[in-house]
């Protein structure tokens, strides 16, 4: 059901501080359209409030001249909410950089209550995801083959890593080669806990249980590693899996999915939950037979193919196939090509992704472009099907 349209008052909840502040507040605190849900001047002891995907808006005051981006990004940390900053005496230099930022408005004070009300509304309209639930809803985004070694590691971190740094997302970067999963590693991060961790812990689990068990990376990326051991594997079970995915959609905008080569259980649960699918091929003959038979097990198990994206990596290897070949064998287009690049098993072996080592490389170019592109628009989206987003190098 639309919010704006029942009877429910668009809740909101103020932090920061500026003149003109505390009279807005009295003046919204009675307004029948708008439910205010409280105010802090400080982010950070707002955290509780903030988080748990209840809000609609949240304005943040600030009186400096330029943009606060600390306190933006620790809003950012708790809720997907849209932010509208109110300004006491706007620079230019502030409405600037607001320009670049991720805020749904930029209302000057003082202001007429209206006008704040109207922007509001307007930024909570826009910033509604699922008619009838405000918050966040993360996309989980499943990078998988059905063939060891094709780049799926490779591909999941870097991904995730673009999300998180190029496009400024709240990303979840989940390791679910339960075995023997390594994106910790490729990501450089040694972790206190893994997935193992959590799924054994007591009590029920929410967004703060999760982000507990998170490792962070400099890039702002969440990582949840595989167990350490092999034998813990098994503990993580579909019903668990299930259930952390749906926490984390609530509290990320985009849960990258690691995989191993395997229909496992919580495979299943992934794929149940999955709104894209990452299918990672390569120019050799016997990926491309086992990719076959893996896009007829996603058949049977009725997962859409409009889901599918086939993900060429190495693509400009030398190696007697091409691309086209590869449209042909799978019926399906290739959606993104990803070349090989000495960088990768360098930036592999230093346990920092490629796209972070180094930004302007072909490959990472071609993967920071593949984050771009799972955030644009489906209008924009459709009319992108048909192009290439980076062309295959010439060179091996
Ligand atoms: N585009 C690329 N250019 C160069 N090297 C690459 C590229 N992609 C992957 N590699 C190399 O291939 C190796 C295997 O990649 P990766 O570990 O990502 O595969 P995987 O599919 O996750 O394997 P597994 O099934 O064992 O988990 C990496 O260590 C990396 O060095
Ligand atoms: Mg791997």
């Amino acid at each position: 059901m639309d919010n704006l349209t029942d009877k429910n008052r668009v809740r909101v909840y103020a932090t920061g501080a500026c003149e003109g502040l505390p009279e807005l507040l009295s003046a919204l605190a009675g307004h029948p359209e708008i439910e205010l849900v409280g105010s802090n001047e400080r982010v950070h002891d707002a955290a509780p409030t903030l988080t748990g995907g209840h809000l609609q808006a949240v304005m943040h005051a600030t009186r400096g001249s330029s943009l606060p981006t600390d306190d933006l990004a620790a809003i950012r940390e708790h809720t997907a909410a849209p932010v509208i900053l109110l300004v006491a005496g706007a620079s230019s230099r502030l409405l600037e950089e607001a320009l670049e930022a991720d805020l749904a408005d930029v209302v000057p004070l003082p202001q007429l209550p209206q006008n704040v009300v109207f922007a509001i509304k307007k930024a909570a309209h826009a910033g509604r995801r699922v008619p009838g639930r405000p918050g966040r809803k993360g996309r989980v985004v499943t990078v998988f083959s059905p063939k060891g070694g094709t780049g799926k590691t490779v591909t999941a971190t870097n991904l995730a890593a673009a999300c998180a740094k190029f496009e400024g997302r709240k990303t979840l970067l989940l390791d679910l080669d339960l075995q023997f999963g390594d994106a910790a590693i490729m990501m450089g991060v040694e972790p206190e806990k893994t997935i193992y961790d959590l799924v054994v812990a007591p009590g029920e689990l929410d967004s703060e249980k999760l982000a507990g068990y998170t490792t962070k990376h400099a890039c702002g990326l969440s990582v949840l590693p595989a167990p350490l051991r092999p034998e813990d594997a098994e503990l993580v079970t579909e019903a668990k899996l299930g259930r952390l995915l749906e926490v984390a959609r609530e509290s990320f905008d985009v849960i990258v999915v690691d995989t191993s080569p395997f229909f496992h259980g919580p495979m299943l649960a992934t794929l149940d939950r999955t709104d894209e699918l990452l299918l990672l091929c390569s120019l050799d003959v016997p990926t491309l037979k086992n990719l076959r038979l893996a896009l007829q097990t996603l058949d049977l198990l009725s997962f859409p193919k409009s889901r599918v994206k086939i993900v060429l990596n190495r693509s400009n290897s030398k190696v007697g196939m091409k691309p086209n070949e590869v449209e042909g064998a799978l019926g399906m287009k290739v959606r993104f090509e990803v070349p090989s690049d000495r960088a990768v098993p360098l930036a592999v072996n230093r346990g920092n992704p490629v796209v972070l080592a180094e930004e302007s490389a072909d490959v990472s170019r071609a993967i920071k472009s593949m984050a771009k592109e799972m955030f644009r628009a489906p209008k924009e989206e459709a009319a992108g099907k048909k192009r290439r987003l980076i062309p295959a190098l010439s060179k091996a």
